[in-house]
Parts: C-alpha cells; structure tokens; sequence
C-alpha cells in the first residue's frame, strides 16, 4: 500500500472502499459546490511568515477548547451517516478522537446512539442537536447527552432549512437510506464494508429510531425526518436550549458579524464560524474570508472556533493566527474511518498534528497559545507585515 501522508490519501483510498453513494454523501456540497471548493481553496489567500534563528525546542500545541484541555485546537465535527462510512463509525472516530486528546462531536444523525458511544468509550464527548420541531424529543435528547455525561452541546443553527446536493439527489440517497439494485451493486463492489456492516446490528438513526413519537420503522423514520427541521427557528429558541442543557453551549453555522452579536446574550461559551462544510448556502464565503470580520466584532466576548476546509495542520494554523480558538475538521476524519477504521481516523489526527507542529516550528513559534496576526505575511490581499 502508498504510503498515507495527507488527508488526500485517505480520500483516495476511502473513494474506493466505501459505496458511492455514501463516499459522495460526505464529498458534496450544495448546488453548484462553490462554497465547498472556496472552504478549500481560500486557505491559500493566507502566507506564513517564516522565521529563523530562534529557539524552536520544546513545543506544545497543547491547550483549552470552552475550558477543556486539548491536545491541540481541532475536534471532529458533528456529522450525519458517519457510521456508515464504516461500520460503528462513530464508536471508533470517538475512541481514536479520545486516545489523542481531542474532543469528538456526536451527531444528531448519527447511526450510533448516544448511549452506544458512551458505553464505548471512557471521556465525555460533545453532542450536536439541531432546532427540530418535535421539542419533547428535543428535550428528550438533551436529557439523554446529560445522562450520558456529554461535556458540550453543540446547536447547529444554519439547517432550517435542506440545501440541496446534486449528488446525494442523483444516487439517490435518502434518510434512512432505500436500497435499490444500483445501491445493491455499490455495496457488493465494497466487500471490506460490506463485512464490517454484517457484523454490527447499528443500520439506521440510533438517536431517533424507538425514541421520536410514531418512529419505529425506516419508513416512518423516512417522513419523521423530511419534515423535522424548524424553519421558525430565533434565538429564543436557542436560549430555551440553553436553559434545557445547563451546560457547556456552542452554536454552530455563524458567517454573519450581524448574527454574531445577536449570539451574544443566549449564553454560549462558543460560537463556530461556518458555513456547513459547503452543503447549505451555495455563494457564501468561507469560513476562513469571514473570520477575521467576526474575531473584531465579538472576539473579546465569546470564544470563536471555525469549521470548513480545514485540510492540513498548516489549514488549523492560519486558523488560530486569524483569532479562532478552536478548529473542527469532518470530511477528513470521513475519509480516514471509510479507508481504515478506527486506525485511518488516528491516522487523520496524527498527520494533521505533526504538520501543525512542524508549521508552528518554521513560523519561530513554540506554544500553540502564542500564534497570532504577527505570524502572518498577508491574507486576503492584506499586509500584515
Ligand atoms: C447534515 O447536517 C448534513 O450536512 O448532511
């Protein structure tokens, strides 16, 4: 096998054991993907400024997400089907995320429950809900991630509404997915997946299925799902939210400077620069372009974390430099469990933290805390210095 060196490795090897519709799931942005390429490609609009002769001995990227100690400033994001890109995805994305010292966020969609990643593993992870209209199982789901000793909930506040994604429409994926001889023959074509999936019982939403009035079988998963998303959401919701979990609250899907400062008086310890990786408004900016804006406007009253196109080490540190606190990546940990399990998502975060750590090296600084604006040469057509 090629040696695996970049997150582009692991998408190679994913795109070819994991069924189509499944690898283009997570491969897909809205529409005309715009956004989703731009989350990418914008990394580049910022230059490192390179450093020499100082001491660059005895680093540490070391530091705190919303007060808890991470081994660096990148969780795995929320995300929906991730159990499968393989099997029990979200069991082995939370141990690998747990044994480096990272925080793993459970999706709402997830196909693992709350109480089966829990079981599994032996630190609190984070939860992500979205506004839905059923709040007794809303509420219930709250009380579910505090039972199971979930340290943040994350509120995903950019879904009142689908994007559309061409891929997902043309292979036919739905929520629970509807097999068809075309997706019978993507799965016969993947038998390592297929082996993994025959020996788990977790098939379908294991937060929703026998839990969300009236839902106990695909079918009425099906509709449960379609008409789920508020399209009334305001921010009293999302303080009622807060009030509800009690802890920890991080909001998630804010590009706006405007929405920003709204976000301020509902109580949340973090807010998270993004534009859904790409898969809701296609022409929004990235993350990256936005954060700058949003940094100046609130910086200095909540903590601000990104998402969106982070592909490298070299993508979280710019990142930092710019003012987050905190980054998330989802499609590479994606890329890592459908090319290798558990192993391919350690592999995602070993590459991403050595880049990082080599970056924060070659830019003369030791402590991951210390990067700021003066690490930067110039970004989005600014000097910096
Ligand atoms: C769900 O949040 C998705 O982007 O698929």
């Amino acid at each position: 096998m090629a040696p695996i060196l970049e997150i582009s490795d692991l998408k190679t090897l994913a795109r070819r054991r994991v069924p189509k519709m499944f690898f283009d799931y997570a491969d897909s942005g809205s529409w005309t993907e715009s956004t989703y390429r731009a989350n990418e490609d914008d990394f580049q609009e910022v230059t490192l400024r390179q450093r020499i002769a100082v001491d660059m001995s005895d680093r540490s990227t070391a530091t705190q997400m919303i007060g808890q100690d991470v081994a660096m400033p990148l969780a795995l994001a929320p995300t929906g089907f991730c159990g499968m890109q393989h099997a029990d995805g979200e069991i082995l994305a939370a141990q690998a995320a747990e044994e480096a010292g990272i925080p793993f966020t459970l999706s709402t969609m997830s196909i693992c429950s709350i109480e089966d990643v829990a079981e599994n593993t032996t630190k609190p992870f984070w939860f992500q809900v979205y506004m839905l209209r059923d709040r007794d199982f809303m509420a219930n789901l709250i009380d579910r991630a505090k039972a199971a000793n979930c340290s943040a909930l994350m509120l995903t506040l950019d879904l009142q509404i689908l994007g559309q994604r061409h891929k997902d429409l043309r292979n036919g994926l739905s929520a629970p997915p509807k097999f068809t001889p075309k997706h019978v023959w993507q799965m016969a074509t993947s038998p390592l997946w297929c082996l993994g999936m025959a020996g788990t019982k977790r098939h379908t939403f294991g937060n929703v299925v026998g839990h969300a009035k009236n839902v106990s079988d695909l079918s009425s998963l099906s509709s449960w799902t379609a008409e789920q998303f508020d399209p009334r959401l305001s921010w009293k919701d999302v303080e009622w939210v807060k009030e509800r979990w009690g802890g920890p609250m991080i909001l998630k899907g804010i590009l706006d400077t405007e929405d920003a400062k709204s976000s301020l008086d509902c109580g949340a310890d973090a807010i998270i620069v993004s534009n859904h990786g790409g898969r809701q408004l296609d022409g929004a900016p990235s993350g990256i372009r936005v954060l700058s804006d949003i940094v100046n406007a609130v910086g200095d009253k909540v903590e601000i974390h990104i998402d969106g196109g982070i592909r490298s080490g070299q993508d979280i540190l710019k990142s930092l430099c710019l003012g987050a606190k905190g980054t998330y990546v989802g499609r590479p940990y994606l890329y890592g469990l459908g090319a290798m399990g558990k192993k391919g998502v350690t592999r995602m975060i070993e590459i991403v933290h050595k880049e990082l750590d080599i970056t924060m090296a070659l830019c003369g600084e030791r402590q991951v805390n210390d990067l700021d604006r003066s690490n930067i040469y110039s970004a989005f057509g600014e000097k910096y210095v």
